[in-house]
């Protein structure tokens, strides 16, 4: 089992996470949000921390786009406020995980990655094996359906990785 080198901050052990997806304004702004609110109706505020970036850096200091806030919204999750930041190389020793959204993202995230970081290198669906999909898809030129089904997709992704990490980490 992978053990986590530790983040003690104020005598609590904290999980650092990364969504990253394209443009940091549709899928890893929605996995942010709905992963946050997990965390929180669980009562694990103090646990985690949690971000999200994007590989390009198009819509950098955008908010998520209208279609990912309305179907989060709708869901009673709030995402409206985040604004959209290009991935980091300060972002490798940063995080513990760092979770790609689809294939293309997670070679990128391997190609730029710095030699000694220490966030761990994962495709985010990769927790939720009883999810058939290996990927999340762009949803931007799509329609409502596609964020509505994105999200739910997102939603399955959300919870099995916070229940692996409880689990793995023992809380
Ligand atoms: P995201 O969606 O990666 O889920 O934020 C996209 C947003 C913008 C673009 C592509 C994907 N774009 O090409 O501008």
């Amino acid at each position: 089992m992978y053990l986590l080198e530790g983040n003690l901050e104020q005598g609590v052990f904290v999980i650092k996470v990364l969504f990253v997806c394209t443009g940091n304004i549709c899928r890893s702004p929605t996995a942010e949000g709905v992963f946050r609110h997990l965390v929180a109706e669980q009562g694990l505020d103090n646990r985690f921390c949690v971000d999200s970036a994007g590989i390009d850096s198009y819509h950098e200091g955008e908010k998520p786009d209208a279609r990912a806030i309305r179907t989060a919204k709708k869901r009673g999750v709030e995402i409206g406020s985040q604004r959209a930041r290009r991935l980091s190389e300060q972002d490798y020793f940063e995080f513990d995980y760092i979770l790609a959204m689809d294939g293309g993202h997670y070679y990128e995230i391997q190609v730029r990655a710095p030699e000694r970081r220490k966030a761990r290198i994962e495709m985010f669906l990769r927790s939720a094996s009883e999810v058939k999909d290996t990927e999340v898809p762009d949803p931007w030129y799509g329609n409502e359906k596609d964020f509505e089904d994105v999200y739910a997709l997102i939603e399955k992704g959300a919870r099995a990785l916070l229940e692996r990490l409880r689990e793995e980490n023992k809380f």
